[in-house]
């Protein structure tokens, strides 16, 4: 397998907005995030990966551009950002800027020569369609907000297409002009020193444009089929590649949903010359229905059992490469998804820290959940929310289709975007050390336990385990590298591999439930790591409870994670 930079890193997910404010006005900010550079570095992170910062009207936080070559004002200036992209690399951090390809602000110029007339030159950057015979829009697709994906424009009386909001208008990437303006943009900020990009809904950028009804009875996003995975995508790719990646050592992370199995080899094969790694959802929308993404499915171990083997299996095996993610600010905190957020906060974000770190791909780690953020319904009325989907929600189900509204309030409640987005918890003083201000979104009020200054002090918490997985990650290459393989197949508590390397194996075990789980290693195995270490463990005494001598079984407490490793014994490797 071949190693690389962007292969071995850990990426830090920083949601600009609620990181640090410098100036007191309640909204994080580039000086901000620059103040926090050595927390960064101490952390042990190699990359960070900052959602959009250019200008933009801010319907759905930075991802409705309205300029690609500006700095929104509220985070700062292009002297800010270039002051933070020179002191990042001085601490050896990479930067990554989110690029936004599907769509732009509908106040963004392109846009507002598009829809002046149907022969403006810029018409064709955007979708446009004509109404059906009876009116109606082209098709009967909705939106990721629940709602129609056309919106008629009076001045030129077509539809245009937005898979988002009506505020964020899609590009038309079968326009060779607006493909190459984008690719001048994209070595704007390679130029200045950028070390990639995290591409938003990239396998979207490709419609099938004779655009169909779809047949999908699903809230969000029912003309999916026609609009991932479309056409022309790995072309398109293949052109940004050769026109764009080509010519720079970057780091290329594409957000892909939809993507499972032999696709993403087509993404990722290095032979192909797309992007170097997809981050795909599956496992931190295990929880979402699927006809409606505000409403919560029943998920089962082997469920997320089949995600990771499929994970594991498309890299290894194929050469193609992932990005691993169980949190970002599009889902809930992970504890609360796959953890205990009650009872067994701690454990349960350490036992997920190490299912994080060791497996094969790339990690991104989503701020604060290296302190165990977690969140609770803190926001309560509709008014509270800032995220457009929760609002979108709210609109469709109470205002248009009459539902009961504590019904959908509560839903909103339990899956609103905004709770992963709420601020950074430094310390236990006012809006936890975020702001002198007023915080644009609530501060959790477990802030005085949660915090990076506490967590600093206490050996023991949620902080300084993540600091030991990212260097026992780093200084191990059988965690990047190593091949994969479940062990304890079905059962119904307890994920368990093996990663293994030339001479090395190391077994990962990890209790995904708040009772205790007993366990047995097939014999095989067991022969295996007779002679295993204990490396780390997310209970204080792990070690000492769980010594090697207890290794073919054994029993772990609520939550329990542990890691051992073996060396010596693998000559043939690890059978299958
Ligand atoms: C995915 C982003 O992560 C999300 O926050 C955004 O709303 C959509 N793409 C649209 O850009
Ligand atoms: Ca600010």
């Amino acid at each position: 397998m071949n190693m690389t930079h962007w292969k071995e890193s850990t990426i830090y997910e920083i949601y600009p907005r609620s990181f640090a404010d410098s100036n007191g006005d309640g909204i994080g900010d580039l000086p901000g995030i620059l103040s926090k550079a050595d927390y960064l570095k101490d952390l042990g992170i190699d990359t960070i990966w900052l959602t959009p910062i250019y200008a933009s009207p801010d319907i759905d936080h930075g991802y409705d551009i309205s300029d690609y070559y500006t700095i929104q004002s509220e985070y700062g200036t292009m002297e800010d950002f270039e002051l933070l992209l020179q002191e990042m690399h001085q601490r050896g951090i990479r930067v990554l800027m989110d690029l936004v390809l599907n769509h732009t602000s509908d106040e963004h110029p392109w846009f507002e020569q598009s829809r002046s007339s149907k022969d403006n030159p810029y018409r064709d950057y955007y979708i446009w369609r004509p109404a059906k015979e009876d009116g109606s829009p082209p098709n009967n697709w909705t939106s990721y907000l629940g709602k129609p994906a056309w919106t008629l424009d009076e001045q030129t009386g077509e539809y245009y297409l937005h898979l988002y909001n009506a505020k964020q208008p899609d590009l038309n990437w079968d326009y060779p002009p607006l493909r190459k303006d984008m690719y001048k943009m994209m070595r704007f900020w390679l130029d200045k020193g950028i070390d990639g990009f995290r591409i938003d809904a990239v396998n979207s950028i490709s419609k099938d444009q004779r655009f169909p009804d779809t047949h999908q009875e699903k809230l969000q996003a029912s003309g999916e089929p026609f609009t991932k995975n479309g056409p022309h995508i790995h072309e398109y790719l293949q052109e940004m590649h050769k026109e764009v990646f080509s010519h720079y050592d970057i780091v290329t992370a594409g957000e892909t949903s939809k993507v499972v199995e032999q696709n993403v080899l087509l993404y990722t094969h290095p032979a192909r010359k797309e992007l170097n790694m997809v981050l795909s959802p599956e496992a931190s929308t295990l929880a979402d229905r699927t006809e409606d993404e505000f409403q919560t499915q029943e998920w089962t171990l082997d469920d997320l059992r089949s995600i990771l083997t499929m994970w594991q299996k498309d890299i290894g095996e194929d050469g193609g490469w992932f990005g691993i993610y169980f949190s970002n600010h599009d889902q809930r905190r992970m504890v609360n998804i796959f953890g205990d957020p009650v009872n067994y906060r701690i454990q349960s974000a350490k036992m997920l820290s190490t299912l994080l770190l060791t497996l094969r791909g790339t990690p991104f780690i989503h701020q604060g959940e290296e302190l165990g953020m977690v969140h609770n319904p803190l926001l309560h009325h509709i008014e509270d929310f800032k995220e457009q989907q929760a609002l979108a929600y709210y609109d469709v189900m109470v205002r248009e289709r009459g539902e009961n509204e504590e019904k959908i309030m509560e839903r909103i409640r339990q899956k609103s975007r905004d709770h992963a987005r709420t601020p950074m918890q430094w310390d236990d003083s006012h809006a936890a050390g975020f702001t002198t201000g007023k915080p644009w979104l609530p501060v959790h009020p477990d802030y005085k336990e949660i915090n990076v200054a506490a967590e600093q002090q206490n050996p023991h918490s949620v902080l300084n385990y993540y600091k030991k997985m990212i260097a026992l990650r780093k200084e191990n290459k059988v965690l990047t590298y190593g091949d994969f393989k479940i062990v304890l197949e079905n059962h119904s508590q307890i994920i368990g591999y093996i990663r293994w390397m030339d001479d090395e194996a190391w077994l990962v075990l990890l209790n995904f439930s708040g009772e205790e789980a007993g366990y047995e290693l097939p014999d095989n195995e067991a022969d295996r790591m007779r002679q295993a270490s204990f490396i780390i463990g997310n209970y204080s005494d792990s070690q000492h409870v769980h010594p090697n001598i207890h290794i073919p079984s054994g029993t772990l407490r609520p939550y329990e994670a542990v890691v051992y490793k073996s060396e010596g014994l693998m000559d043939d490797g690890v059978s299958q």
